[in-house]
């Protein structure tokens, strides 16, 4: 039963997004990455998805496709519908350009670099009011009312109003981030590794202003890290990323006690804390991730698998399915043949 607490604001359904690349030699055929392949999650209201998984394994593209600047080569989404979408027409990825921007005005984003996402141009009362402003025509004052009520919120002095960008510390440029992604009231904000950037002092003062806010406004967020601990500290719901796919789903709680795809349990013993340093992947990890452009027909992480079943794992794809009912209301999915053979 879907309870209130429990109600969705986005579901992706199988995703899929892949992007060409010049195949070498005298090959004529197309070659692709496959990025995304089949990715499907849920985000509920008023609660945070922590996205975790290693370098290039679709976390970004996934940010970017959901925000549709990748359009998807298939797959659905619904955000933000009053009942439960089921039908074409809600369908996100099949909005025209007018409904694509009225309908994104709830969805916003604060990327790993505040410098690189904020315009060195202008006034940081400009850029964080910019949103606003181009979702419904405001005049000079109420911009600046707004601008000095987001920089209250974020903890900067309204007397900056008219500073630039370059002015500011990494930690105060993603505080502007953020009052600039909140202008608009989204329902969800998509964190794509807003800490990482920044000095380990700073990075827990930003991810409590985030957890602030969302218990102030009821916001929900798609937090990616690569950090597992960071990503347990922010979610309550968390998604495992592997070459593409989601590989382990459930509930923050579940998957820090009860982590079930080899995967997760590898991330899961070379945890770091909160602030040591980024490097989390250590000699454990053997093996390659495999070639997004000729994935194998089985388990991605069949090379590099402890649990891997000859015969099986390296010839068939796990599905992500339901293992098990704990783990909230989709209870524990995870995709691995070993696993599934258990809870059978
Ligand atoms: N515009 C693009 N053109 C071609 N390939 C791309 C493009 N964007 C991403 N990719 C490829 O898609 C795969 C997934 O990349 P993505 O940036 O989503 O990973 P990520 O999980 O965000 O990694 P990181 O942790 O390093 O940020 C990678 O193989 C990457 O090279
Ligand atoms: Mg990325």
């Amino acid at each position: 039963m879907q309870t209130n607490k429990y109600r969705k604001i986005l579901s992706a359904q199988n995703i899929v997004k892949r992007f060409p690349v010049k195949a070498g030699g005298f090959s004529s055929s197309a070659m692709y990455v496959h990025a995304l392949n089949s990715v499907s999650f849920d985000i509920y209201e008023n609660s945070t998805l922590g996205l975790v998984g290693e370098s290039g394994s679709g976390k970004t593209t996934t940010a970017r496709t959901i925000l549709r600047v990748h359009e998807p080569d298939s797959g659905r989404l619904f955000f933000n519908l009053p009942d439960e979408g089921v039908s074409d027409e809600h369908d996100f990825f099949k909005y025209d350009r007018t409904r694509l921007k009225k309908e994104r005005t709830g969805m916003q984003y604060i990327f790993q670099d505040p410098y690189l996402a904020l315009n060195p141009k202008m006034e940081i009362g400009d850029i964080i009011t910019e949103p606003a402003s181009s979702a419904k025509k405001m005049t000079r004052a109420e911009r600046e009312e707004l601008a000095k009520h987001l920089l209250d919120i974020v903890g900067i002095t309204s007397a900056s109003i008219s500073k630039f960008p370059h002015e500011f510390s990494g930690g105060q440029r993603q505080r502007i981030s953020i009052a600039r992604s909140i202008s608009v009231n989204p329902k969800l904000i998509i964190c794509d590794e807003p800490v990482s950037s920044l000095d380990v002092s700073i990075q827990s003062q930003i991810l409590n202003l985030l957890i602030e806010l969302q218990k102030e406004s009821g916001i929900s967020y798609l937090f990616i890290a690569h950090n597992l601990a960071v990503v347990f500290y922010m979610s309550d719901f968390v998604a495992v990323m592997y070459a593409g796919r989601i590989v382990e789903y459930s509930s923050s709680r579940e998957l820090y006690d009860n982590p079930l795809h080899p995967y997760t349990q590898l991330l899961r013993s070379v945890v770091p804390e909160i602030g040591k340093g980024k490097k989390i992947y250590d000699k454990k990890a053997q093996g390659e991730v495999p070639s997004l452009v000729n994935l194998p027909p089985g388990c991605p992480f069949y090379n590099r698998c402890v649990k891997r079943i000859e015969g099986t794992c390296d010839k068939i794809l796990p599905p992500l399915v339901k293992v098990s009912d704990n783990g909230g209301p989709s209870g524990h999915l995870c995709a691995c043949h070993a696993v599934q053979r258990i809870s059978l």
